[in-house]
C-alpha cells in the first residue's frame, strides 16, 4: 500500500518526474500557517458535529499547534512524498499523534481546503499591504502640509502648462493610492467567504455547522454553492488587478520622479540611501528604486495575465491548473509589499529643489491666464484665446518673454488691454485664482490635505 493520501486505487509507481510536476510543497509551504488555523477549526467543527470526541479534537489541536512551531522555527522538514502543504501538515501531524490524525479529513477535500487557505493568507497579507498603502499616503500628506508654498510647472503632454503648488501634484499620486485602497477594501468583502465545508465538488455529508466554522475563523459568512466554491478564483483575479493598478499607480509616481530627478529638470533630488552609482561612470547617480517600481509593473501585470489565460475554459469545478494561481499571486504579494515600502522610503527622503521648481516656470504658462484678463473685460474666451496666443506669437517673434510685452504691444492685439495687466504676470496668483474644490489655491489645497487626514484618522485633520 502506498502512503499517498490518495494512493488507495493505484499500483503502479509514479514517475518521479511526475512527482516533480505535480508537487506544489516547493511554494505553497508559505501557506504553512493558513493551513494549520484552517484545520485546528475544522477538527473542532468536526466535534461539533459529533464526528471526533472532545479529546480526539483536543489532541489533533495541540499536534498542528506543534505542527506549526516546527514551521515557525525552521525545523519543519519537508519530505520526498510531501505533494503539498496539506499533505506535508497531514504526515507530519500522524507523526506526531498516530493514527486519530487519520479523522482530520473527515468530509473534507483539498479542493475546499486549499481554497480557504488561500482566503485566510491573502485576508492576512491584504491587511499588511493596506498598512503600507496608508503609510505612503500619510507621507504624501506630511509632505503636502509642509511644502505648501513651493510652486512648480504642471505639465499636459509632458510640455509645460500651467503653474501648479508642488503639493498639489504629490497629492494627485495620494488620491490614486487613497482609491486603491479603498478598491482593496472592496475586494475583501468578496474574499472574505469561507468555501470549507464544500467538500470536493458536493458538499459535505456530515451535517457540519458551516456557520460556526465560518465564525471559528473569521470569515463573513460561507460560500454559497459548493461546485463555485472549488473552483472560484475571481478573488485571486482581482486581487491580482488590483495589485496591477497598484503598481500602475507607482510606476507612475516613479516615471514623475525619474524626469524631476533628471539634470535637465533638476526638481527633486533623491536620497542616496534609494540611488546607485554606475560602476563605469563616476559621475551617476542612477533613480534605480524608482526604474524598479516602473520595471515590475510589468511581472505583476503579467501574472494577472497568465491567471485570466489559466481560468478560461476551464470544466467545472477543480482542476489541477489551478494550483497555476499560486506562483503569480505569491509573487504579486512580494512585489507589492516592496513597493510600496519603497516607494515610502524615496518620497519621505527625496529633497524638493525650490530654485529650480522657481526657475522652470517661464512667463508663457500664464498665456491662458492672459486669456482669462480679457476674459474679466468680458471677451468672449474664444477670442480671447486668439488674442493671448497672438500675443505668444508676438514674443516668440521679438525673443522676448510673452511677460515682457509692453502695453502697446497688447492693445495693439486688442483694445482691452489694460495697464492692470502687468498684475497677470505673477505665478502664486495664478496659482490662488484657482480658488474651487480641486484646484491649486492654498485654500483648496488645504482642503485635500484635511480630506485625506481625515480619511486617514489622522487628528491633526480633524
Ligand atoms: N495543491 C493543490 C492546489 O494548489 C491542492 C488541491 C489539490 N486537489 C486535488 N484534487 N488534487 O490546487
Amino acid at each position: 500500500m502506498t502512503s499517498k493520501l490518495w494512493g488507495g486505487r493505484f499500483t503502479g509507481a509514479t514517475d518521479p518526474l511526475m512527482e516533480q510536476f505535480n508537487a506544489s510543497i516547493g511554494f505553497d509551504q508559505r501557506l504553512w500557517q493558513a493551513d494549520i488555523q484552517g484545520s485546528q477549526a475544522y477538527g473542532r467543527a468536526l466535534a461539533r458535529a459529533g464526528l471526533l470526541t472532545p479529546a480526539e479534537a483536543e489532541q489533533i489541536v495541540e499536534g498542528l499547534a506543534q505542527v506549526a512551531q516546527e514551521w515557525a522555527a525552521g525545523s519543519f522538514v519537508v519530505q520526498p512524498g510531501d505533494e503539498d502543504i496539506h499533505t506535508a501538515n497531514e504526515r507530519r501531524l500522524t507523526e506526531l499523534i498516530g493514527p486519530v490524525a487519520g479523522k482530520l479529513h473527515t468530509g473534507r477535500s483539498r479542493n475546499d481546503q486549499i481554497a480557504t487557505d488561500v482566503r485566510l493568507w491573502l485576508r492576512a497579507q491584504a491587511g499588511y499591504l493596506r498598512g503600507h498603502l496608508r503609510q505612503l499616503i500619510s507621507v504624501a500628506v506630511g509632505r503636502a502640509a509642509d511644502e505648501i508654498d513651493l510652486l512648480m510647472p504642471g505639465y499636459t503632454h509632458l510640455q509645460p502648462a500651467q503653474p501648479v503648488r508642488w503639493s498639489h501634484w504629490l497629492l494627485s499620486h495620494a488620491w490614486a493610492w487613497q482609491r486603491d485602497t479603498a478598491r482593496l477594501d472592496d475586494l475583501l468583502a468578496r474574499l472574505n467567504v469561507l468555501p470549507l465545508g464544500s467538500g470536493a465538488l458536493a458538499g459535505n455529508p456530515f451535517a457540519l455547522d458551516r456557520a460556526a466554522l465560518a465564525a471559528d475563523l473569521g470569515f463573513a459568512g460561507v460560500t454559497p454553492n459548493s461546485l463555485d466554491a472549488v473552483s472560484d478564483r475571481d478573488f485571486i483575479a482581482e486581487f491580482l488587478f488590483w495589485a496591477t493598478l497598484c503598481m500602475v499607480h507607482l510606476s507612475r509616481l516613479a516615471e514623475d520622479l525619474i524626469l524631476f530627478s533628471s539634470r535637465e529638470f533638476g526638481f527633486v533630488t533623491l536620497a542616496d540611501a534609494y540611488s546607485t552609482g554606475s560602476s563605469l561612470m563616476p559621475q551617476k547617480k542612477n533613480p534605480d528604486a524608482l526604474e524598479l517600481l516602473r520595471g515590475k509593473t510589468g511581472r505583476v501585470l503579467g501574472g494577472l495575465a497568465g491567471l485570466l489565460v489559466t481560468l478560461k475554459g476551464l470544466p467545472s469545478t477543480y482542476n489541477k491548473d489551478l494550483q497555476e494561481d499560486k506562483e503569480p499571486l505569491f509573487d504579486a504579494v512580494e512585489t507589492l509589499s516592496g513597493a510600496l515600502q519603497i516607494a515610502c522610503g524615496v518620497l519621505s527622503t527625496l529633497t524638493p529643489n525650490p530654485a529650480r521648481l522657481r526657475a522652470a516656470l517661464a512667463p508663457e504658462m500664464l498665456a491662458t491666464d492672459l486669456a482669462d484678463y480679457l476674459v474679466r473685460k468680458g471677451v468672449p474666451f474664444r477670442e480671447t484665446h486668439h488674442v493671448a496666443g497672438a500675443a505668444v506669437q508676438l514674443a516668440e517673434q521679438r525673443g522676448v518673454e510673452l511677460s515682457a510685452l509692453t502695453l502697446d504691444d497688447l492693445a495693439g492685439l486688442h483694445p482691452a488691454f489694460e495697464a492692470d495687466v502687468a498684475e497677470v504676470w505673477n505665478m502664486e496668483q495664478s496659482v490662488e485664482r484657482r480658488d474651487v474644490a480641486g484646484g491649486t489655491s492654498r485654500r483648496a489645497v488645504l482642503a485635500q490635505i484635511a480630506q485625506l487626514r481625515g480619511w486617514l484618522g489622522d487628528p491633526a485633520g480633524q
